[in-house]
């Protein structure tokens, strides 16, 4: 027979997936509704509403697709991209490449701009390369949680669309953290995810896009044979899952049959995002402005250092340089054996050199910043690290008590 789920208990401090908030996983247990159900797409109707509020747009656009945000990453691009059209893509961290490594299968031709992974860009040279390369789109990242790096964007947005230039930017790490302005930064298509700082599982991303970008899904939408009223492309998306021209207007009125909704995750989302607002925005950024802060503290004041330009970090990944004497793995295997905290390694030339702390969501909490520094620092002094004892949750502590 089959045993019982059992599923331990953690604090999950890693830069996703979160904790999920309580209301999300008691909302995930809420009946299902047939996706026509007009209840259900008065559900869907202020999903939409509230998904642009975090990013601070007025599209008419916003909605999710059903998958990882990689997912909405994945059909923003196709959806813009045309075989042979060139896409810039400014890389200062490990997900610029996935960006480029879906244009590339789209059969763009694509350019990385590179740099060390230790800054994000100054905004000029992304516009000299720009002017260089003409791109038809450029695509990048808000924040990198592979490197804790967060990018300036306002002035390669303005570039963009004063210059007939498409502007595609991931901010699954930096959505509902982080103050996001899609379309004060002229920001075409953003996307984000769910199991980051929405504190809601992975398993939907979300998009919004403006009339730019909705102009060229007019042109390349094309509805399934068979559902009545056929509507024909001459350069049709080339995936029929990730189609944003349909998946609009599935989630318009117009709601023409695409897929079955995953109806239980649109409930989290709705939980998630509620909660989100109603906490106020402000306020969510400022709780994980404060909890980076501690987290900042805590790690300086044991003697570890944190990777990367601090004026450039995200608030919500704090990548720790890890210290010779530590074993990168064994730490972490022991951190969450012992203290059930969880935390993550990088990627690339960062792979067993850095630890990353998230601050994100419902995991961005005070008792998960002083757990995560305590845990750190008895594993450390375990080890025989020659760290200051005490220390860091001495000075997370001061942040939260000096308010
Ligand atoms: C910045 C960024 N982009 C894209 C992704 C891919 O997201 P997913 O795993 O939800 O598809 C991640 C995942 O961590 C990410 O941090």
């Amino acid at each position: 027979m089959p045993n019982e789920l059992n599923v331990p208990s953690r604090t999950l401090m890693s830069p996703g997936p979160v904790e999920v908030h309580p209301n999300v996983l008691k909302a995930m247990t809420t009946p299902i509704l047939g996706q026509f159900d007009p209840n259900f797409l008065a559900i869907m109707d202020e999903v939409k509403e509230m998904i642009k509020q975090p990013f601070d747009t007025q599209n008419e656009q916003a909605f999710a697709v059903d998958g990882t945000s990689r997912s909405a990453i994945e059909a923003a691009l196709i959806a813009l991209v045309d075989p042979g059209d060139k896409v810039l893509i400014p890389a200062f961290g490990r997900f610029a490449y996935l960006l480029g490594e879906i244009c590339e299968r789209a059969q763009a031709e694509v350019k990385f701009l590179e740099k060390d992974w230790e800054s994000s860009f100054d905004q000029n040279d992304v516009i000299e390369a720009i002017k260089e390369y003409q791109p038809k789109v450029v695509a990048m990242i808000h924040g990198e949680t592979a490197n804790g790096q967060m990018q300036e964007l306002d002035k390669i947005g303005a570039y963009c669309q004063n210059n007939d230039t498409f502007l595609m930017v991931d901010m699954v790490a930096t959505y509902g953290g982080v103050p996001i302005h899609v379309d004060d930064w002229g920001i075409d298509v953003a996307v984000a995810g769910t199991q980051k700082c929405v504190s809601v599982p992975a398993g939907m991303a979300l998009v919004t896009y403006n009339k730019r970008v909705e102009k060229i899904l007019d042109a390349r939408y094309q509805k399934e044979l068979g559902l009545g009223d056929d509507k024909r492309s001459d350069d049709p998306i080339t995936s029929n899952y990730l189609d944003l021209s349909q998946l609009q207007r599935y989630w318009n009125e117009e709601r023409i049959n695409h897929h079955t909704e995953a109806t239980t995750m649109v409930y989290a989302l709705h939980e998630g995002l509620r909660v989100l607002i109603n906490e106020g925005l402000e306020n969510v950024y400022a709780r994980h402005a404060q909890n980076n802060q501690a987290l900042i503290a805590g790690i300086q004041a044991m003697g570890l250092e944190i990777y990367g330009d601090l004026n450039s970090k995200m608030p919500t990944v704090t990548p720790v340089k890890i210290p010779a004497e530590a074993e990168e793995d064994k730490v972490r295997d022991l951190l969450l054996n012992q203290f059930g905290v969880e935390i993550a390694s990088s990627f690339g030339d960062l792979k067993g050199k850095v630890w990353r702390i998230g601050n994100m969501g419902y995991s961005s909490r005070h008792e998960n910043v002083l757990h995560v520094l305590a845990a750190l620092e008895g594993l450390l002094s375990y080890y025989g690290v020659d760290i200051n004892k005490g220390e860091g949750v001495k000075a997370a502590l001061a942040v939260y008590m000096d308010v």
